[in-house]
């Protein structure tokens, strides 16, 4: 068995700030002595995900997650408890037994892991063919001719395919990967025949990263024209299209320092950006833009500038992309160029410093660029043309949270087409009534707080009680003895006197309080998540004599008072078949447990 000793994990932890880890997934924000910020656990416009340096704990008061530092890589990377000490373990110089490195733990990630491994060797062996080799003379010179530099070739890690039917395919072979793997990996393809060979051939490499920086796939370009332009592995265990965004690791500590992504269509866009200086930048791969991809894109930043191809798909595209990054909370502008356009063909034509300028540094307001958008395809000078665009945009205006925004651009339509802006404004309120009728939302217009909202439930005292008790007890040994004579295991609720039997034990093998620790020992992840809610709760830490027995009797009385309950509905029953005597005596019983109760 892989087994880690509990003083290497508990080193480990204790050297791991859990807000170092979380930062690299989501972005904080510091607010009191926690930091706050987007779950990444389940779609949110406003923060709801907390962490807390001093605990070492998260929690979502969205949803619900929760845990320590472990519990976070295992939920977010999808690892085993072990895997996730291992990857905590790299950030920290703590070591581990060796004989954990060689075990791999299940099936499916040592084969994941080799499909890796082949994809990042293959990386090495196309970028050395590419620039060390006569073969690589002329798409080379193809990239060169593309104003990419050897500098940025390495960066990129960009390669080149042979012209050779099984040159990638022996050349794995060779090194041990079986043919059965290959064509999972989508490296090899195998014909009619059963015969495999390269899926890629005498085309310039592209590596494609998972956002982690890891190879799992490629995307080959033709050297001059063909068809087709790219070619891309195909969506495997590894790899993902919708799930990834070019560029992505490289981008991530630039996107977090700027607190701005540039969000482009093709990976030569990224390509030229970065050497632009604007290495904040990552894309999509032609493909419009995923569920997955918005949330990867939400917790890393607010502040998206949408830089499409400037043909009549590519506006389409940034108009759809731009309306959902900003439908899920992001801060959206666009930028155009002159038409036709793409940023990597852009800058080749007119420097990096105009696009800097007066592509970037000239972005639109989503909606400035919605009022250009929706005059496409209509003619202002045709009345009704005219009337039906000043309608969709009204309907827009009267969307925005802000009502300086709204003035703003009220203002600019009503200078445009020489309309009272009294008019426009009531018709933009009359849209605005409608739109909230048909959503059936609450009035406010601004419907993304930034305050994080702690879900309010209506809990039954009992459970209140079972739930203050508990947050007591992970901080304190002593409230927790009290609770084990008083108490024992007889909460209420199951969950609850799991955590408590798990701490009774805690304590016993004489530990200190500490929810971080208290949490590493806990493997339901359910569990796990109340622990971290409940030490999140905003309690006095200071519990008197009197408050801990009312919570004691709280708990205890709760069976009792369900007893009553029953015995209540059995005197009912009596009184209706007339059964009087039977009646007074089940009433007798009862007044003698109420009696109990105090
Ligand atoms: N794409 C693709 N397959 C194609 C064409 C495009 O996968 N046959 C994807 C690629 O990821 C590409 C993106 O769509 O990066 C944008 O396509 P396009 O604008 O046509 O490519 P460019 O980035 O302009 O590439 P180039 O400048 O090399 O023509
Ligand atoms: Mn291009």
């Amino acid at each position: 068995m892989n087994r880690i000793s509990e003083d290497v994990i508990e080193k480990i932890r204790n050297t791991i700030d859990i807000v170092d880890v979380v930062s690299e997934y989501v972005q904080l924000k510091k607010q009191g002595r926690n930091y706050f910020g987007l779950c990444p656990f389940h779609g949110e416009n406003s923060p709801s995900f907390s962490v807390s340096t001093e605990k070492q704990i998260y929690h979502c008061f969205g949803c619900g997650a929760g845990g320590n530092v472990f519990s976070f890589l295992m939920e977010i990377e999808g690892l085993s408890f072990l895997e996730s000490v291992k990857l905590a373990a790299k950030r920290t110089n703590v070591e581990l037994p060796d004989t954990l490195e060689t075990h791999q733990t299940t099936n499916q990630s040592s084969r994941a892991s080799k499909m890796i491994e082949a994809h990042e060797l293959l990386k090495k062996f196309y970028h050395h063919l590419l620039v060390n080799t006569k073969e690589g003379e002329k798409p080379l010179e193809y990239l060169i001719n593309r104003g990419i530099t050897r500098e940025t070739i390495d960066t990129f890690g960009i390669g080149y395919s042979p012209s050779s039917w099984d040159f990638a395919t022996k050349f794995l072979q060779k090194r041990g990967f079986s043919l059965e793997l290959l064509e999972h990996a989508g490296i090899t393809i195998r014909n009619h025949e059963g015969k495999h060979f390269d899926r890629f051939r005498n085309r310039v490499m592209f590596p494609l990263w998972d956002l982690q920086g890891q190879v799992t796939a490629f995307s080959g370009r033709i050297i001059d024209s063909g068809e087709p332009k790219y070619l891309n592995s195909p969506e495997t265990e590894i790899f993902h299209k919708g799930k990834n965004l070019y560029g992505f690791h490289l981008a991530k500590s630039h996107i977090r320092k700027k607190q701005q992504a540039i969000l482009l269509e093709g990976f030569m866009d990224v390509i030229s950006l970065h050497r632009a200086e604007l290495p904040f930048s990552i894309a999509t791969m032609g493909t419009a833009l995923t569920d997955d991809q918005i949330r990867i894109i939400r917790r890393n930043v607010d502040h998206v500038t949408v830089c499409f191809d400037s043909d009549n798909a590519g506006i389409v595209a940034a108009y759809k992309a731009s309306s959902l990054l900003r439908a899920a909370g992001c801060e959206v502008r666009v930028a155009l160029m002159p038409e036709g356009h793409d940023p990597d063909d852009y800058i080749k034509k007119f420097g990096p410093e105009k696009f800097r300028t007066n592509v970037i540094g000239a972005s639109l307001t989503l909606m400035a660029f919605k009022l250009q958008y929706f005059k496409r395809g209509r003619d202002l000078q045709d009345e009704a043309d005219r009337i039906s665009y000043i309608d969709e945009v009204l309907k827009e205006i009267s969307a925005l949270s802000k009502p300086v925004e709204r003035d703003h651009y009220l203002r600019q339509l009503s200078d445009e087409f020489s309309i009272s802006l009294d008019a426009l404004k009531s018709q933009a309120y009359q849209q605005y009534k409608q739109q909230k009728k048909r959503d059936n939302v609450p009035s406010s217009r601004n419907n993304i707080s930034t305050r994080p909202t702690m879900q309010s439930k209506m809990r039954p005292a009992y459970q209140n009680a079972e739930r203050l008790l508990l947050a007591h007890m992970l901080r304190s040994q002593e409230v927790t003895e009290k609770v084990q004579q008083s108490l024992q295991g007889l909460f209420n609720i199951e969950e609850h006197s799991a955590i408590a039997a798990y701490l009774y034990a805690f304590y016993e093998d004489g530990h200190a309080p500490s929810v971080n620790a208290f949490i590493s020992r806990v493997e339901e992840k359910e569990l796990q998540r109340i622990i971290s809610e409940l030490s999140m709760l905003n309690i006095n830490e200071d519990i008197s004599q009197q408050e801990l027995a009312d919570y004691i009797k709280q708990v205890l009385n709760y069976p009792k008072l369900l007893k009553i309950k029953e015995k209540e509905q059995e005197r009912r029953d009596a009184e209706r078949k007339q059964e009087f005597v039977q009646a007074a005596q089940i009433q007798m019983e009862i007044l003698q447990m109420k009696k109990e109760l105090k």
